[in-house]
């Protein structure tokens, strides 16, 4: 009897986890956030997920990604529940009020196939997430993909987990998924969730 193959995608990288673990728990007419816009896989994604009546913000710092985000919204006919900003995530307290968003979700790093050097950057990043937690309603998630495999994004992995084991003392639910023995350091996806 011939063996199984093992899935190719198996385990399955923090973006599809992150995705898979999220859609449940958002509902029709929800306002949430993509912080990192980038090719609008994560945009297209939680656009799909709101519903008719519901808000996707999406934020980029660089013209291409918000035109590679829009035009895959365009194509999948979700583009009217989407607001686009080229604006940092840092701003994005400018858009929404605090305890009005059910998601925020962070695909941290570079935009594949463009200039590496166009990376998230620790503090600015540190400075969006403490914003996005004033944001987040009761019962509502933080997801956040870190890439530690690049040097950039090492020391961004370190500074984003231990800001995010804080708030474990402050009533939040956090939880870390990596996959082990890889060659480099996998990356890894947190979950900060609002006890409601
Ligand atoms: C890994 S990519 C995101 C991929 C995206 N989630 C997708 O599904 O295609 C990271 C993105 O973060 C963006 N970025 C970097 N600094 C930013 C900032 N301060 N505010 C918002 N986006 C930023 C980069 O321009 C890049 O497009």
């Amino acid at each position: 009897m011939k063996r199984s193959e093992l899935d190719p995608l198996f385990p399955p990288r923090p973006t599809a986890l992150a995705q898979e673990i999220l859609r449940p728990m958002i509902r029709e007419g929800d306002l949430v956030i993509d912080a990192t816009a980038g090719n609008g896989h994560d945009t297209d994604f939680l656009a799909d997920c709101v519903g008719a009546t519901g808000k996707v913000l999406a934020f980029d710092v660089q013209e291409a990604a918000l035109a590679s985000a829009r035009s895959r919204v365009t194509d999948s006919g979700l583009a009217g529940r989407v607001d686009f900003f080229l604006e940092s995530h840092a701003a994005m307290g400018r858009h929404a009020a605090a305890g009005s968003v059910s998601v925020v979700m962070f695909n941290l790093g570079y935009l594949p196939g463009e200039n590496h050097q166009l990376t998230t950057e620790s503090n600015e990043t540190l400075t969006a997430l403490a914003t996005a937690v004033d944001l987040i309603k009761p019962g509502g998630v933080l997801s956040v993909v870190c890439y530690p495999g690049h040097p950039a994004g090492a020391s961004e992995a370190v500074a984003v987990e231990s800001w995010s084991a804080a708030l474990a003392a402050h009533g939040w639910r956090i939880a870390k998924y990596a996959a082990i023995g890889t060659r480099r350091p996998a990356p890894f996806l947190l979950l900060v969730g609002k006890v409601g």
